[in-house]
């Protein structure tokens, strides 16, 4: 099992939660963050950091976090759908971490590793 942490433009939330049910993904977490990559904040329109103009160093964006825990093999295909679907080139698309999960619990029944997906 796989953990992916999407973070996204909040605009494309819906296209992220239809291609995770397309894969039948069994649940998901989603979150309202804010936050900044490699251009800290700074959008292709602004083209500087300024809130109600003063400068800052950094500046966060609204973005929308999505957590889901998959099993590996769909893993691939969801990266993939998102790379095709979610993508618009410009910068600020986001990003997907993955980690490794060790096991999960459903709380109601007890069952364990993927079965409880
Ligand atoms: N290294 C990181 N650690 C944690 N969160 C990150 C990291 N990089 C990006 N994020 C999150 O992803 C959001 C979108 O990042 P973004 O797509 O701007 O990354 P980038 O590296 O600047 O790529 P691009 O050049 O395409 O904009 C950020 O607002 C932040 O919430
Ligand atoms: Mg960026």
């Amino acid at each position: 099992m796989k953990e992916l942490v999407i973070i996204i433009r909040p605009e494309k939330l819906e296209k992220v939660k239809q291609i995770l049910d397309e894969v039948n993904c069994g649940g998901m977490t989603i979150s309202t963050v804010m936050g900044c990559g490699t251009q800290k904040g700074m959008t292709e329109e602004s083209g500087v950091n300024t809130i109600r103009g003063f400068h800052v160093n950094i500046n966060l964006l609204p973005k929308i976090r999505v957590e889901v825990v998959v099993p590996d093999k769909i893993v691939e295909d969801i990266i993939t759908e998102i790379r095709d679907r979610v993508a618009t080139g410009h910068v600020g698309d986001g990003k997907i971490f993955i980690r490794k999960i060790e096991d999960a619990v459903r709380i109601r029944t007890g069952e364990r590793g993927r079965k409880a997906l």
